[in-house]
This record gives structure tokens, sequence and C-alpha cells, in this order.
């Protein structure tokens, strides 16, 4: 029987996503309608591993005034950091060269110092995969998913999803009537990492006639193939939505900055790169559109608020039963919990047999194959 929860705490990890706040505010709330105390860690684990940089506190106390009308904001009030990762911290040499330290006892060391029973963590792949080890030292932890990616598995969505796909698609709105005013190619690259989910499914909602995902390496020659297919035909503009993970079928990803200590490689280019061939190759005007992180902003939709809402009050429900080492997740419609150890370090791409990418083939939208 594990001991009464009095004090937790949440923290928000990995890149920002339309939703977070509303997850802070249902934790926050839900926990003190119990009697429990609930903190919010700064900037990930920064508050806790890097002290120095937080005069006025590294840890901030979450009342029901600091979270009041904050569900339908953007951002994170905590602030989150895709960058000290605890198990892969990075620390400079004295030689000058950065070495990945493990310093996740420290942080057990600091709840236990400053009594708090558990932790909601909110984040990602990277962000699970680390709750998932604290648990495994003994640490109550309860996740929560969050990434406008959608490439989390044991989850029919993720929240900060729905408003990156509303936002793309009314993008690609705008872009049809001056593309076709024009006659142009537009190239429209979006966010995504190693999965073509924004890419899918503003691409079939906001009408473009090519989509080029991870999941399906191109042939530009096919791509090529479709614009002139339509020109042919009288339609002499075209819309073609890159994901940022995309890759030709002989090339390699599009990577603006590699991998460095504590931190992932950082993707994007694929969509100048497939901008360049169509202009060079049909002689057509091409323009470009990246739309990076305009996908992270604004105000997340009703769907992704209530999923954060809900997933907030039921990752406190879960510390209330005792449960640890669980992430929340939605087996549409319902909240349930799943082991955090068999969502921790698995992808989940667009299956290739998924009826979605099959009603984007009968709406004659190609994918470069
Ligand atoms: O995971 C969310 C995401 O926005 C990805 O789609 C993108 O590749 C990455 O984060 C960008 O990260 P950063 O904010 O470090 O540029």
């Amino acid at each position: 029987m594990s001991s009464p929860i009095r004090r937790i705490a949440i923290n928000t990890g990995g890149g920002d996503a339309p939703g977070l706040n509303a997850v802070i505010r249902a934790v926050v709330i839900a926990a003190i309608n119990r009697g429990w105390e609930c903190y919010g860690i700064r900037d990930g684990f920064g508050g806790i591993l890097s002290p120095e940089r937080y005069p006025d506190g590294g840890m901030t106390l979450l009342t029901l005034d600091r979270v009041r009308g904050i569900a339908h904001l953007g951002g994170t009030i905590i602030g989150t950091s895709n960058k000290g990762n605890p198990l892969r911290f990075p620390v400079q040499q004295p030689d000058g060269t950065v070495k990945e330290v493990d310093r996740s006892d420290e942080l057990l060391a600091f709840f236990a110092r400053q009594g708090l029973d558990a932790l909601v963590s909110v984040g990602g792949d990277g962000s699970l995969t680390i709750a998932n080890a604290l648990h495994q030292k003994g640490l109550r932890v309860v996740g929560v998913p969050k990434t406008i990616d959608n490439d989390l598995d044991k989850t029919f969505t993720t929240f900060g999803f729905d408003t990156a796909v509303s936002f793309a698609t009314e993008c690609l709105d705008r872009l049809h009537s001056t593309a076709e005013s024009h006659q142009r190619v537009m190239v429209v690259e979006v966010m995504g990492r190693y999965a073509g989910w924004i890419a899918l499914h503003a691409g079939i909602a906001g009408g473009a006639h090519s989509i080029l995902i991870p999941e399906i390496p191109f042939d530009l020659d096919k791509v090529i193939a479709k614009v002139n297919w339509r020109d042919a035909r009288g339609r002499m503009y075209s819309i073609v939505v890159v994901a940022e993970g995309a890759r030709p079928a002989d090339g390699q990803r599009a990577i603006i900055a590699p991998a460095e200590a504590g931190q992932t490689e950082r993707l994007g280019g694929i969509g100048e790169h497939v901008a360049k061939a169509i202009q060079e190759r049909t002689g057509k005007d091409v323009r470009l559109v990246v739309l990076g992180h305009l996908l992270r902003g604004g105000s997340p939709t009703s769907f992704d608020r209530l999923a954060a809402l809900r997933f907030g009050a039921a990752a406190v429900r879960a510390l209330e039963k005792g449960c640890s080492g669980v992430m929340v997740a939605l087996a549409f419609p319902n909240v349930v919990y799943v082991a955090l150890e068999e969502v921790a370090g698995r992808m989940k791409g667009v299956p290739l047999d998924s009826d979605t990418l099959q009603t984007a083939r009968d709406l004659g939208i190609s994918f470069g194959d």
C-alpha cells in the first residue's frame, strides 16, 4: 500500500504544444480538491538540475489563482525545455568537450528532501522515457502524452495535434486561392519529426494534391508528374505538403542541425529541396511556405483543450489510486491507463494500411510513390 499523497510536482518537457496549460490547470485543481499541494518544476527539470538559473526558485507553488483562466492559452506557464534530459545531462568538461551524465539520482534525492510524493510528467516520447526511468528508480510518476506530432504509441491521439492540424489546414485553405490566381505550385513544409501525421491529416483536409511523408519515401519524378498531370488538364496550380521528416527514396532526410549532447537532431529543409526541383524541372513558378513553429502556437482547439483537461484530471485520479509508471491515454472515447514502459522509446508512425491514407489515395492525392 503506497503512502498517502500530500504534495506533488508537475513538469512539462520537450517542445511546447497547445493544451499544456489546460493539463496544468486540471492537475492543480484536482490536486487541491484532494487537499494536496502542487508545485510546478520550471523548464522541464531545469528548476531542479540548474538552480543557479532561478534566483527566485526553480519550483513554483501552483495555486488556484495561478491557474485561473489559462486553459485556452498556448505555451506553458511553468516553461519547458528539450535540452536538460536528467539521464543524459550535458556537462561541460575542463577541456571544453561536453559529456552526458546521468543525474537522475539527484532528482530523486530532491523529491525526498522536499517531501514531494509524486510527479505528473507531461511530455512526448523523450519526456515519457525519462518518466519511465524515474518510476523504475522508485519515484511515483504518472505521464501525460503531449506532442503536436501525434507520434506516441498506445494513445489514440496526443493533445496539441488537433490544433496543429487545424492551423495547417487553414493555411492550406488560404494558399489555394493565391496558388490558383498565379498558376503556381505552393510547397508547404510542416513539422512532425519522423511521422507524417500532421502532413497527412492537414493535407487531406486542406485539399493538397501531393503529400510527402516519412513513412513513404518519395520519387521526385512522381511528384513532378502529378504537377504536370494537373497542368495538362487545365488545373494550372498545385499544392504539395511536405512533412519535415520526408525523404526521397534515393536520398537522405534534410537536417538543419545534427544531434548534440542532450539534444536530438533538428529536421528541416526538405521543402526547399522539393520546391527547387519542381521549379527547375517544370519551369513553373514555385513558392515555399514553412509553417514551422507556428504549428505549436495559439489557443488549443476545443478537442485538445478537453483532452488535456481530461488527461490532467485522470493523472491525479491515477495517483490517488496508488498507480505509478502509467501514462493516461485516449482509447477513444475513453481515457485509460497504459504502462509507461509500453510507450517509452516507441514511435507511432502512420500505418500504411490506415483508412486515412487509403482515403487520400481514393481522392487522387499523390504520395510521390
Ligand atoms: O516535437 C515537436 C516539434 O515541433 C517537432 O515537430 C519538430 O521537429 C521539433 O519539435 C522542433 O523542435 P525545436 O523547438 O527544438 O525547434
